[in-house]
């Protein structure tokens, strides 16, 4: 197997703005000031001055009250999707909602729970709600009532898609009437390039049966594993009985909490513009190199463009030719919620350099010239 010069595989943040010099100095600064808590256990929801600041980030964005005593660190935002689900799920085979294609470590998690995956069609505003409804009644009618609805609904990983506010309240509606908690897994949230900033469920309803997941890995770095799940009471209490592992850890909590002390803006300010400038290079090189046989997404946020590829392509032998020039991408059967080969892709751009994208995109584009069928133009009128 060749060497991947070009890996559009992995969701990061742009490794060039890691605030390597001004996290040093904090290091020793958390041992200081740590040294009592470091020679203990953490507790259930963790470092309270990372809470505080992690609830600050939140108010913030959402200009609503967030209380960090509702706040619980954790291991990335990936355990926050394995403890909601165990704390929701009472058997095997319990139905969940969720979009058609979304995170794979989230389809991995609730696999392996062995969760009843129900898929709802997108469109350019995420989940259909003529859908799911049309799903919320017919499990109804069975007798069954999903555990959850889980919803990337900001900057959705893969495609890309915001939900607009409107769209969010009919949810809501739509949960509260079939009596389904939402679990919102908004990670992306605060890699925003432009438009509005479309408001978390929290912040549109307190119903306390939302649950709300978020991360430090996309916009600082995911080797920190810290994320957090906010859930009021007696929700919060619900998944807390699932937790086993004495909390997280609270050397990272000290550093990151200091860093991030006066909020997330500065950095932000640092980390966003290369990403918005990458997403554009991405776009104009596959316009380049494809605009007559694909569509893709153009996210106003996050790290993912979502490519609509012809049909007549073997996607195994795409992947594959893909691999041999030194180019990974990941397909589209990783996100779909029942593993079909669909004829999509995801490239995540955020920690490339503008040369690689540069230079990549084009290599990609040939592939998928080379692996089709037929020279026709295909010209897409939609995404989905
Ligand atoms: C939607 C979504 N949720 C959760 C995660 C997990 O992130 P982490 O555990 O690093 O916070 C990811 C990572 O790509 C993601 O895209």
């Amino acid at each position: 197997m060749s060497e991947i010069l070009y890996d559009f595989g992995s969701g990061r943040s742009d490794p060039g703005t890691f605030p390597a010099d001004a996290l040093k100095k904090l290091v020793s600064r958390a041992i200081d000031q740590e040294a009592e808590a470091l020679t203990n256990y953490p507790g259930n929801l963790g470092h309270r001055g990372m809470r505080e600041a992690m609830a600050n980030r939140e108010s913030t964005r959402e200009g609503v009250d967030v209380d960090p005593d509702h706040m619980v660190l954790t291991n990335g935002s990936m355990q926050g999707v394995t403890l909601t689900a165990e704390a929701l799920q009472d058997d095997h085979g319990d139905a969940i909602i969720l979009e058609e294609f979304s995170y794979p470590g989230s389809l991995s998690a609730y696999r392996s729970l062995k969760f009843d995956m129900v898929g709802i069609p997108l469109d350019e505003g995420g989940m259909r709600l003529d859908a799911m409804e049309a799903e919320l009644v017919r499990l109804d009618k069975a007798g069954r009532r999903p555990k959850f609805i889980y919803a990337i609904s900001t900057y959705q990983n893969p495609t890309g898609f915001v939900m607009p506010k409107a769209r969010r309240q009919e949810m809501i509606e739509l949960a509260r009437r079939f009596e389904v908690p939402i679990i919102e897994d908004n990670c992306y949230a605060d890699i925003h390039y432009e438009g509005p900033i479309e408001p978390a469920i929290y912040a549109l309803d307190d119903d306390p049966n939302h649950i709300y997941l978020c991360s430090l890995s996309k916009i600082l770095a995911p080797g920190f594993r810290l994320g957090y799940i906010y859930a009021r009471p007696p929700m919060l209490d619900k998944i807390l009985a699932r937790r086993h592992d004495a909390g997280s850890n609270t050397f990272a909590s000290a550093i990151v909490a200091e860093f991030y002390k006066h909020g997330i803006a500065e950095h932000a300010a640092v980390t966003t513009p290369p990403l918005k400038s990458k997403r554009d290079l991405v776009c104009e090189k596959l316009a380049e190199g494809a605009g007559d046989i694909c569509a893709w997404s153009k996210p106003v946020g996050g790290l993912f463009i979502w490519v609509r590829i012809p049909d007549d392509i073997n996607r195994k032998d795409l992947y594959e030719l893909a691999q041999s020039r030194g180019f990974n991408y990941l397909p589209g059967i990783s996100f779909h919620y029942k593993s079909a080969n669909v004829p999509y892709l995801r490239l995540a751009f955020g920690h490339l350099t503008e040369d690689q994208i540069a230079e990549g995109i084009p290599i990609l584009t040939r592939c998928i010239h080379e692996s089709r069928t037929s020279n026709e133009p295909i010209g897409f009128d939609s995404l989905f």
